[in-house]
């Protein structure tokens, strides 16, 4: 496994991380494995949530983190809403909220720091915040977290938000359909020694060898959730790609994840857990990186379609 400095912060990252979304939920049970096999194949870096499943993806990691060195892993995991009693989500980042969200994270994941800690989907204003970075800044002095930053759905205010704080984390949609951050944003991260965990790295499984282009099951979550018009799209990006991904012997995962690291911006990539096997392919895409002939030919994709914007 190979490790990368997040940023400037001087926290080392293995350059595969796993996406805990749903972990310990109805249909992520039981991975407590994957996540040990993980460890041994020298990942460290688990994204996570404080409401991801309603917390238990949280108290699966700290199950079995229990078992290893502390210091072998690195957390990041999110804080800025609450679940109520009929399920629904409302943000809270009240300053009273942040050390609550805090103190149910660490007791969740047996730890008593964080490493990385983000807001989670903040608006906009959030660059407004002082006091809350305020305080964010006086938990890194008191060592309770090591850095903090905002895990955003779009990336227009990372830039705004590095700017502002001393926060160096950004998680963000990035993925070869999803290019925004590379024009708008890895230049400044660069200069600002900003961390990037790019999510939903293999655009939720459209660049695998498990997703089917033509025909696709009528169950297929995504067939369910874009409609057979968005699907068709995705489909035809799929097909488009797959010869240059699948190159050089990579699967057609880590042809994505490889094409995310061949950015030096790029901390850690963070593919969702699905299964030990899974886990042993996305690890064995570490040290892969597309070459520049590869990088040219995708973006050269129907005129460059795939640069520069979210394909969608
Ligand atoms: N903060 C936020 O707002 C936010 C939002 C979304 C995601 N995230 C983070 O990003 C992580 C990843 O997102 P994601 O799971 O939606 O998208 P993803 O990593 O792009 O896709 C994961 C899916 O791809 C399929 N897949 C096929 N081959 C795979 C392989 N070798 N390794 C892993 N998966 C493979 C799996 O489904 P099958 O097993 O069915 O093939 C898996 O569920 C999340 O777990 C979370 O940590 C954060």
């Amino acid at each position: 496994m190979e490790y990368r400095e997040f940023g400037s912060t001087g926290i080392m990252v293995s350059e595969i991380g796993v996406g805990c979304g749903g972990l310990g939920g109805e249909a992520k049970e039981g991975l407590e494995p994957a996540i040990e096999r993980a460890l041994d194949l020298g990942i460290n870096l688990f994204d996570t949530c404080d409401t991801y499943a309603e917390s238990r993806s949280e108290q699966t990691l700290g199950r079995v983190f229990r078992n290893h060195p502390r210091e072998r892993i690195v957390i990041c995991t999110k804080f800025g809403g609450v679940i109520d009693e009929n399920g629904d989500w409302h943000r809270d980042i009240s300053i009273p909220h942040l050390h609550e969200a805090f103190e149910a994270s660490c007791r969740r994941l047996n730890t008593d720091y964080l490493d990385i800690y983000l807001v989670h989907t903040p608006p906009r204003d959030i660059c407004n915040e002082e006091d809350l970075f305020a305080e964010l800044d006086m938990m890194v002095d008191q060592g309770k977290i090591r850095t903090y930053g905002l895990s955003l759905e779009a990336g227009d205010f990372a830039i705004e938000f590095v700017n502002a704080t001393k926060g160096r984390g950004i998680e963000i949609y990035f993925n070869l359909f999803a290019q925004e951050p590379r024009q708008a944003f890895l230049d400044v991260a660069r200069e600002k020694g900003v961390g990037i965990l790019p999510k939903v790295p293999i655009a939720a499984g459209v660049l695998s060898d498990s997703f089917v282009p033509d025909d696709p099951p009528a169950d297929d979550r995504r067939l369910r959730r874009w409609g057979p018009e968005k699907y068709q799209r995705f489909a035809e990006y799929h097909k488009k790609v797959r010869p240059i991904l699948t190159a050089n012997g990579r699967t057609m995962a880590q042809g994505a994840l490889a094409w995310l690291l061949t950015f030096p911006e790029v901390s850690t990539v963070i593919p969702g857990i699905s299964s030990l096997e899974r886990i042993e392919e996305t690890a064995g895409a570490s040290g892969m990186r597309l070459t520049e002939d590869e990088m040219a030919a995708l973006d050269a994709i129907d005129g460059g379609v795939l640069v520069g914007k979210r394909v969608q």
